[in-house]
């Protein structure tokens, strides 16, 4: 092991404890010239995205049994990559991703082009995403710098500048240990040691290739960097949200706008989410409270959503939002906070056992 942190450190322990993922192609058959598909180098990086690789796995599993190619996603329905979506969160990711997958199809024969500048033209993909696919996939010496490397490189340098204001400073060190061989197993090897052993709370620093140069190790304060300015305190939303079942068992629901939080996903009516609950009931019906509300934090803010529902008779007719039967409505294409409302509002409707 080298007294200065290098490349040659790290793929040689990335050779031996390369996390297996479903997304990845081992180092081994890498090596043995062997390339991944961009197409699930792309849909891995965009679900990743502000998401752990747990959350992720089974999400990457079926989207890739579902649509093996980008012309299979491409050619999907929205409402049907909306849903299985579902859960992930950040749903403009999904928006972005048809869109993307079209454009690849279309203009792009469905082959993914493989220089940074074309890939950052694409819908969704961004710096950090380009640099990650260009490097991933193509082998391309890109800097890749997502929240692991961060942490990494303010441990082995023990910058004490907080992020984000770090993040030039972390890059820059980032780009001068970027390897020009194998600059995309690089890329994943930063990636697990960061996930691995460079952990945000306890590091395993015993088990890290960079031991040795690691300066935060030296000083004792690999725990406490990378330092973080204090984030604001999040705002509460309140809202109402209105479950309505009908008497043949269908479901009031809405397709929220493409823009905004949660766009384009389905999710019950409900009026403006504010500093008070607004009273908008998407119909006349003896609307009824729940004692319990359904609460989420999103980004930039808490939510607590009051419930109320009702059973109405088929001749009703709502002023927004429209009844879904009961073998089109699966529970699982609900964003996570409509599915909250949804398992507090089904014992409270009747014949709602779904
Ligand atoms: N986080 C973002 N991209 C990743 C990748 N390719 N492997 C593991 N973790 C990641």
């Amino acid at each position: 092991m080298s007294e200065q942190a290098n490349a040659t450190d790290l793929l040689s322990w990335y050779d031996r404890h390369a996390r297996e993922l479903p997304w990845r192609m081992a180092p081994a058959r890498r090596q043995a010239g062997e390339w991944p598909d961009p197409y699930r180098v792309w849909l891995s990086e965009v679900m990743l995205q502000q998401t752990t690789v747990a959350a992720v796995k089974s999400y990457f599993e079926r989207f890739t049994a579902l649509w093996p190619s980008v012309n299979d996603l491409a050619a999907a329905p929205d409402a049907q990559v909306m849903g299985e979506w579902a859960g992930l969160g950040y749903y403009a990711r999904a928006r972005n991703l048809l869109k993307c997958a079209r454009v690849v199809a279309t203009d792009h024969g469905g082959i993914f082009p493989n220089s940074h500048a074309a890939l950052i033209s694409l819908p969704g993909i961004g710096p950090y995403t380009a640099a990650a696919i260009s490097a991933i996939a193509f082998d391309h010496p890109e800097v890749v710098v997502d929240g692991n490397v961060e942490r990494v490189m303010a441990r082995l340098h023990a910058i004490q500048t907080p992020l984000p204001a770090a993040k030039p400073e972390l890059t820059a060190e980032a780009a001068k240990l970027t390897p020009a061989m194998r600059p995309g197993d690089y890329a994943q090897a930063v990636m697990d040691l960061g996930a691995t052993i460079c952990t945000p709370k306890t590091p395993a620093c015993g088990g890290c290739p960079w031991r040795v140069p690691c300066k935060a190790r030296l000083g004792g304060i690999a725990a406490d960097l990378p330092r973080k300015t204090p984030k604001k305190a999040k705002p509460t939303r309140l809202g109402i949200a209105y479950v309505a079942r009908r008497s043949d068992g269908a479901w009031l629901l809405e397709r929220r706008p493409d823009k905004g939080l949660l766009g384009g996903m389905l999710g019950w009516p409900g009026g403006e989410w504010g500093d008070a609950p607004l009273d908008a009931p998407p119909m006349s019906a003896d609307w009824r409270a729940l004692p319990e509300e359904a609460r989420h934090t999103f980004t930039h803010f808490h939510l607590r959503l009051e419930i109320r529902v009702a059973e109405v008779s088929v001749e009703a007719t709502p002023n927004a939002g429209a009844f879904l039967p009961p073998q089109q409505f699966r529970p699982s294409d609900l964003p996570t906070v409509m599915r909250k409302v949804f398992t507090l509002a089904q014992p409270a409707l009747a014949g709602s056992d779904i």
